[in-house]
């Protein structure tokens, strides 16, 4: 079988595009730059204020000492507010939602997650300068979207 010539430069091209693109990814995935923000853990959302967890939301340090935040978006508020977590440590969010569609978004960080009504997202994020963030939601959730936000306070 013969190739033409530009049919295989335009092959290799293409292939070395998809090692780059594949490249990218295993690259950030391995510096922790970006990761997957949710793992399949399911919640019903109609039942959060009986749940052990999302029933009183929080910061809290678990026996081993890792930090989680424990957050419940709502329309249109985050709880708790304001989220006081640890500088220089790793703080696990766990965040799910009462009702619809939210984000939540620590503005100026790589801390961003959407949150779905019925499942827990979950990130890692250690923070390294103190200080005072914008929580922001970031996907359209009603009439008074705009004014979702709340404060994470790192120190
Ligand atoms: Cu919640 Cu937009």
């Amino acid at each position: 079988m013969s190739v033409d010539a530009y049919e295989r430069i335009w092959m290799w091209m293409a292939s070395v595009l998809i090692a780059v693109f594949v490249g990218a990814i295993l690259l950030t995935t391995g510096l922790q730059a970006v990761h997957p923000p949710s793992h399949i853990e399911t919640i019903d959302p109609t039942k959060l204020d009986q749940d052990p967890e999302f029933g009183n939301p929080g910061v809290t340090v678990r026996a081993d000492g890792t930090v989680v935040a424990s957050v419940v978006a709502q329309l249109f508020t985050f709880r708790p507010d304001p989220i006081e977590v640890p500088v220089n440590k790793p703080v696990t969010f766990r965040i799910t939602s009462a009702d619809v569609i939210h984000g939540f978004e620590v503005v100026g960080t790589n801390a961003n997650a959407m949150v779905i009504p019925g499942y827990v997202s979950q990130f890692t994020v250690t923070f390294t300068t103190p200080g005072e963030y914008h929580i922001a939601c970031n996907e359209f959730c009603g009439v008074l979207h705009h004014m979702m936000a709340a404060k994470l306070v790192v120190k």
